[in-house]
């Protein structure tokens, strides 16, 4: 694997959740890997566990790593070819991809969607330029539609709490103030399908994903009914798909709160965080022993490290 833009990027998706799961046991056991090389870090939107959880990943196996908000910090960037560059962008993908190149070994890079437009957004311009100028590997901490390592992690916590039984494993929608983009849902559903799990998405009318992701994956339009007997259940806040970034309603009734548990096989409670509680999720939901999102966000550590230590080891 040279790049980790997406989950598919995974030279197989088994092994390296295994690596993951071994590194965990023993965090140190190649710190010596990456003695010498340096990570570059580039933020274009906030983040809390991404950045922390994969600067913790990258010290443990020897990496240097550096940071830069570029939102704030760098010049704003122009990405189109052959433009007069007249306008507030001042400094060109080209130079700029060229340039961390010289600096880093390799370069990770958070760049939200923009939710007004989808056809760039899905175009993943950021990403997916960085990838084409720059000449060393890249890797993604979210994307305009992708969350490659919150799946990773997910999946380690999925496994973790594997059930005796084929689990019932429910991504569901929940209500949000703001527009927030599809990248969790959509990776979540794409790893799913490395799953051994009756996967079932829950959405109100209107909140479909994108359906070329969703193929094959039964959907419900009822909560209630979706998550009956399930035994993890994952919400997400996103907004529409198909009237691109609207959001459509703003009732609570798709907020996962201890009654709606209650229809559950005493389902573990997952969120990728953060999150907004009493609106996304009740208090008690969060607070009660079979929430993992703490668990989730310290499996974020073992996802970076295997994703990190799977770059190093090719190049
Ligand atoms: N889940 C996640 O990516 O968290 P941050 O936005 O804080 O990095």
């Amino acid at each position: 694997m040279k790049n980790f833009i997406k989950l598919e990027d995974l030279t197989n998706f088994n092994e390296t959740l295994s690596q993951a799961i071994d590194l965990k046991k023993n965090i140190t056991k190649y710190s010596a890997l990456g003695k010498g090389k340096t990570l570059g870090m580039l933020f274009f939107n906030p983040s809390l566990r991404t950045r922390l959880s994969t600067q913790k990943a990258a010290n443990s196996l020897g990496v240097h790593s550096m940071i830069m908000n570029f939102s704030n910090e760098a010049w704003a960037l122009e990405f189109e070819n052959g433009t007069r560059m007249t306008g507030i962008r001042s400094e060109h993908i080209k130079e700029a991809a060229g340039v961390v190149s010289q600096y880093f070994d390799m370069v990770a890079i958070r760049a939200f969607a923009s939710l007004t437009n989808k056809e760039k957004d899905e175009a993943e311009i950021v990403l997916n330029s960085f990838s084409k100028y720059a000449t060393i590997p890249i890797i993604n901490m979210e994307s305009a539609t992708a969350h490659p390592l919150q799946a990773l992690a997910d999946a380690i916590t999925l496994t973790e709490h594997r059930t005796p039984h084929r689990p019932k494993i429910v991504l569901t929608w929940a209500p949000h103030p703001k527009a927030l983009p599809h990248a969790v849902g959509n990776s979540f559903t794409k790893m799913m399908k490395n799953i051994d799990a009756e996967f079932i998405i829950a959405n109100p009318e209107g909140y479909a994903l994108n359906p070329e992701i969703t193929k094959g994956v039964k959907i419900y339009t009822n909560q209630d009914k979706a998550i009956e007997g399930a035994d993890f259940v994952y919400a997400k806040s996103w907004c529409s798909y198909e009237q691109y970034g609207q959001i459509l309603r703003t009732d609570d009734k798709w907020m996962i709160t201890p009654k709606k548990m209650k229809l559950t096989n005493n389902a573990k409670f997952m969120h990728c965080l953060p999150v907004r509680r009493n609106v996304v999720v009740a208090d008690s939901v969060l607070d009660n022993p079979n929430s993992l999102v703490i668990k989730q966000s310290e499996n974020r550590i073992y996802a970076a490290q295997a994703v990190l230590k799977e770059i190093l080891e090719n190049g």
